[in-house]
């Protein structure tokens, strides 16, 4: 049975891939800051499906530890899916560099520092699968997302090179680009119904495309037109436009 990582395991999103994963036939490792809060989580991911699940405590930024981290999964997952992010006010994070500082390092010097641990790996064995779950706010810079935006441009276009360098190692990389989802990262934003997806939305979609080995998904297929339009506005118009 092929295992699966999820680095940041409490996040609703990962917690419904791993239920996915789980209903597949994966054995599971949930990767989280705090594990004991998993406890629950991973016994019913267990008796239900009928697979094994194991928690780690693992930190995006205490990078010193990801490779003992790393080091300490047995078995080594044949598929692992970086979810972990954060998504700060964006006033609060232009005016202190502190919490600008917590979204980079999170959200990108966090993946780089795991994933590059887990790819040489890969690329060692020659095999294995990376899922990273960016976002369509990294597509095209704008000042509603400026520090968030970024990151997430950052982390896209190192899922981008990964996949590249990885390829001919017989190692794939999966980039995800979920649109809205109704999570807890979003509970307190007004987001319009048909553009946002509900984590098993997110969950399933991930699935297929790590079935059919695509490169990039938008979970809801308006996403992918909606940013195409975004990043077709020319830049005299766009810098003039309160996105
Ligand atoms: N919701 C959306 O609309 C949306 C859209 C596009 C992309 N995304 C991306 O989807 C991913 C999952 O987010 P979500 O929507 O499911 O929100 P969420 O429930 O708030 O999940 C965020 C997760 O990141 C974890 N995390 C934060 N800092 C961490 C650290 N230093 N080390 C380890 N884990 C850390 C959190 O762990 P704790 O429980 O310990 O805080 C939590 O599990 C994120 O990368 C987000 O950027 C979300």
């Amino acid at each position: 049975m092929p295992t699966v990582l999820i680095l940041g395991a409490s996040s609703d999103i990962a917690i419904a891939m791993a239920r996915k994963f789980a209903a597949n036939k994966h054995n599971i490792q949930l990767a989280a800051r705090k594990p004991m809060d998993l406890k629950p989580l991973q016994s019913d991911i267990a008796i239900r499906y009928q697979v094994s699940c194991e928690v780690y405590g693992f930190d995006a930024l205490a990078f010193s530890t990801h490779p003992s981290f790393f080091e300490s999964l047995n078995p080594k997952p044949d598929i692992s899916i970086c979810v972990f992010g954060v998504m700060e006010d964006e006033d609060a994070a232009f005016e202190n560099f502190e919490i600008t500082h917590r979204m980079i390092d999170t959200n990108f010097t966090g993946a780089v520092s795991i994933l590059n641990q887990i790819a040489q790996y890969y690329s060692g064995q020659k095999k294995g699968i990376i899922v990273g779950i960016s976002s369509v706010a990294g597509e095209r810079g704008r000042q509603s997302k400026l520090i968030y935006g970024s990151t997430k441009a950052a982390f896209s276009a190192y899922l981008a090179g990964l996949r590249n360098k990885l390829f001919k190692d017989g190692v794939h990389v999966l980039s995800v680009k979920p649109g809205f989802v109704n999570t807890r990262m979003t509970e307190n934003l007004k987001l319009p119904k048909p553009l946002t997806a509900e984590p098993a939305e997110v969950a399933n979609a991930v699935y297929a495309a790590v079935q059919k080995k695509k490169n990039t998904i938008y979970v809801k297929w308006m996403w992918r037109w909606i940013m195409l339009a975004i990043k077709n506005i020319p830049e005299f118009q766009f810098k003039k436009m309160n996105l």
